[in-house]
């Protein structure tokens, strides 16, 4: 089957290394353009990158000459890890030159005809794409993923919500260091501290999920109250989630919802589909960053402690690998979907 050509917008940042990096061995994709800010561009990538992953930098990609961002694009599909305020001006463009644009950046997440999808969730919200063509005048399109702590909190949040209904949510998040970007925090600033604040963080993650848990047509009806804290661990956001819920249930009952949870069909017949897509630990000091943020190679989201609570329902821990998860690879995840839905084309 042959490959698609995919062009990454902010190639030399913490989400577009590890898009490279992911999309090295992928059976539908491959890395055709680098793209990122004119400071990096007529640059070879191996110049331009300060490369932080583990695995090497395969010499194909590093001798790659790094693109402006800016259409026209050789691709067949543009992969988008741009920063909000580029993004807001940069991916309209490639959508209006005919490319589909798969985004993690927030800028357009919360717009009414851009779908914001976890395929295993809301694979259906990407026929916002339909009315999101016609009212724009565009060939392409633009699909978002979410912020990397609504993803992870977003897929018990959805297994609550179908079993039980959602009321409330409170959620106090320990984020890593790689989630700021690169090149993060200094290490004066997060050495032996917790910074109890993340900006516009708090915002997406009280309003994103009732987008996702939602219709189409309508947001879900739960509030969620969010903390974020940046914490000194390199990769993987926990949180500690507290929930209220329609119709009353125990930490057991719940236990069996999470670990029953599975995608439809479609969804985890795709490559990057973990299985499972949760995983519940029963011990009582699990999940943790450093050793179960790998699990599902970093797609599966972790959850455990899960309790009955004295003031809500029901609480847990939940744990996701930001950039993987939580940016590359949920954006991956969602082309996926896109090409296995036909809105991208294989022509
Ligand atoms: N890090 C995470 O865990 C995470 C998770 C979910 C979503 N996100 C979102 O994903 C996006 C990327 O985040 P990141 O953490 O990868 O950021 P980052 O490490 O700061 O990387 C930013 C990238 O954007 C490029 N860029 C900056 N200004 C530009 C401009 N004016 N024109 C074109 N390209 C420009 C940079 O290129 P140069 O190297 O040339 O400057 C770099 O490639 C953000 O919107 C972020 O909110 C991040």
């Amino acid at each position: 089957m042959k490959k698609l050509r995919v062009g990454i917008l902010g190639a030399t940042g913490a989400v577009g290394q590890r898009m490279i990096e992911l999309l090295s061995d992928h059976p539908w994709f491959y890395v055709g353009e680098v793209c990122a800010s004119d400071r990096s561009a007529g640059k070879s990538y191996l110049e331009a990158v300060n490369w932080r992953m583990t695995t090497p930098l395969a010499p194909e990609i590093a001798q790659k000459v790094v693109q402006s961002c800016r259409p026209p694009l050789a691709v067949d599909v543009v992969f988008s890890a741009l920063p909000k305020e580029e993004a807001m001006r940069i991916e309209p463009e490639f959508a209006a030159f005919g490319l589909p644009v798969i985004s993690n950046a927030s800028a357009f997440r919360m717009h009414e005809h851009v779908p914001l999808v976890i395929p295993e969730i809301n694979p259906d919200h990407t026929h916002m794409i339909l009315e999101q063509q016609e009212r724009k005048r565009w060939k392409g399109f633009i699909v978002t993923n979410p912020n990397c702590a609504s993803i992870g909190v977003c897929l018990p949040l959805a297994v609550a919500q179908r079993a039980y209904g959602l009321r409330t949510v409170q959620v106090t998040t320990m984020q890593a260091r790689s989630g700021a970007g690169f090149p993060g925090p200094s290490a004066a600033v997060i050495d032996d501290n917790v910074l109890p604040w993340i900006g516009g963080e708090e915002d997406k993650l009280e309003t994103e999920p009732q987008k996702i848990l939602g219709s189409i047509e309508q947001a879900a009806d739960f509030s969620v109250s969010a903390q974020c804290n940046r914490v000194n661990v390199s990769d993987g956001h926990l949180e500690c989630v507290s929930i209220g819920l329609r119709s009353k249930a125990t930490a057991i009952d719940f236990i069996s919802e999470l670990q029953n949870f599975r995608p439809n069909q479609m969804v985890s017949s795709l490559p990057s589909s973990p299985s499972p897509a949760i995983q519940v630990f029963l011990e009582e000091d699990r999940p943790q960053p450093k050793l179960d943020r790998h699990v599902g190679r970093g797609m599966t989201v972790t959850v455990g402690r899960v309790r009955d609570c004295p003031v809500l329902d029901l609480k847990f821990v939940v744990l996701s690998h930001n950039t993987i998860r939580g940016a590359a690879g949920a954006a991956i995840l969602n082309a996926e979907l896109l090409l296995a839905q036909g809105f991208i084309k294989r022509d």
